[in-house]
């Protein structure tokens, strides 16, 4: 009895401790509907103020913005006078994240073994599933040490084959997190790991012609540090001047580094980074694809949220010269999910349907690992966040399943 009183006073001092700095954070969707109001929400977005989870660039698409709780009023307050549509849709994140934090803890309790798709499952954990599948299917699977993160854990890659032994087949590659707060996207990544090796007779023909490599998360100690600190935190963890910390990722990648949509301030969270591939971690994914030098046909990057199927250019509105196939392979994707639950993916280049952002991995992989079919997969949001609550993990992946499945085999046919 003592004990349980205890511990529960233990959980809600460190739960708060965690979230203490979005306590009272709320989370406004924001509608514009002319040209006007775009270009005051990109204004309200430049002034780094405020949190913009996502800020597409078409009219009528809702954009996610956090608050914090002195700046609530001035927010408001020019929304209000700009007569632009808004909703809120979250009261408090602290809130919401206690929550998922003890939907997390009753799941990872009642299931001690393995991964489940019932949690967010931590690092370790993640690691620790690829190696037992290396050692229950050695025909099969193999697991790959990469390199090590700024902060020393140990990148893995799973590479995944029919077990026919045969050397340099094709190859798709798939990662996910590497945005660390995307918590879907390492969890899709174990999903397709799990499939194609453990339901491996359903899904043989994936494996045929190609081989796969996964790197379930691309971002670990970001991806850590969101579990024990900053639910929010986007970045990876090494310091980057001022006192702050960590470069985006996905702004690092060397094509075209550091123009439009990449920011230079180390404190900024599309922080491109002091150089191109100044992180361990694309330096990793870098080398793992180019060793790859050739037989990748495929290069699959996964992100939440908004439901998008974005492929190159990130760095200009201008197209590559092999858009139709791109095109064609993502609206395999999307049309498969959409007959088999109804969600509706917005496929395009990212620069023309999203926002311009450059030194992502997708240009990378197509303009110079000389990829053919690259596409950043933005799964659905859940709530009123960037993820669904555990409860949906499930569902949310094994629908990102079949728009992946679709895709794959469109580029296993094609190439
Ligand atoms: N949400 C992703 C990001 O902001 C989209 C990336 C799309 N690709 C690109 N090269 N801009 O990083
Ligand atoms: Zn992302």
């Amino acid at each position: 009895m003592e004990v349980k009183i205890f511990l529960s006073l233990l959980a809600s001092c460190c739960l708060a401790v965690v979230n203490a700095e979005l306590e009272g954070s709320k989370i406004f969707d924001v509608t514009p509907s002319n040209v006007f109001q775009q270009q005051i929400l990109e204004k309200l977005a430049q002034s780094g103020i405020y949190d913009f989870f996502l800020l597409p660039r078409a009219l009528n698409i809702t954009s996610r913005v956090m608050v914090n709780p002195k700046d609530q009023l001035d927010f408001d307050r020019v929304l209000t006078k700009n007569s632009i549509n808004f909703k809120i849709v979250n009261e408090d994140v602290s809130k919401s994240i206690n929550l998922e934090r003890s939907q997390q803890n009753i799941m990872s309790r009642a299931i001690n073994r393995g991964i489940s798709f019932r949690s967010f499952e931590r690092f370790e954990k993640i690691n620790a599933y690829l190696e037992e599948l290396a050692a229950r299917f050695p025909d099969r699977v193999k697991v790959t040490l990469i390199g090590k993160t700024y902060e020393g854990r140990l990148m893995k890659t799973i590479t995944i084959s029919n077990g026919d032994k045969r050397a340099n087949k094709k190859v798709i590659w798939v990662d996910g997190g590497i945005h660390a707060r995307e918590w879907i996207a390492p969890a899709a990544a174990l999903y397709v790991i799990n499939q194609l090796v453990e339901n491996f007779a359903a899904n043989k023909d994936l494996l045929a012609t190609y081989d796969w490599v996964v790197l379930p998360v691309a971002n670990p100690d970001g991806y850590e540090y969101t579990h024990t600190t900053s639910r929010m935190w986007r970045k990876t963890r090494k310091p980057s001047g001022n006192s702050c910390y960590g470069t985006d990722p996905n702004r690092n990648f060397g094509f075209h580094w550091g123009e439009l949509g990449a920011s230079n301030l180390p404190c900024d969270d599309t922080f491109r980074g002091p150089t191109a591939f100044s992180e361990p971690e694309t330096q990793i994914m870098r080398n793992e694809l180019l060793k790859l030098n050739g037989r990748a046909k495929f290069y699959l990057t996964i992100h939440a949220y908004g439901n998008y199927l974005l492929y190159p250019w990130g760095w200009t509105s201008g197209l590559p010269s092999n858009v139709a196939d791109i095109d064609e392979v993502a609206r395999a994707g999307a049309k498969a999910i959409k007959m088999a639950t109804g969600t509706r993916y917005t496929v395009g280049s990212s620069t023309n349907v999203l926002y311009e952002a450059s030194g992502g991995s997708d240009d990378w992989a197509l303009g110079v690992a000389g990829i053919p079919i690259s596409i950043t997969m933005e799964l659905p949001a859940g709530g009123s966040g960037f993820n669904p609550s555990p409860q949906y993990i499930d569902p949310f992946v094994s629908e990102a399943w079949i728009g992946i499945k679709a895709m794959a085999q469109r580029v296993i046919s094609k190439y």
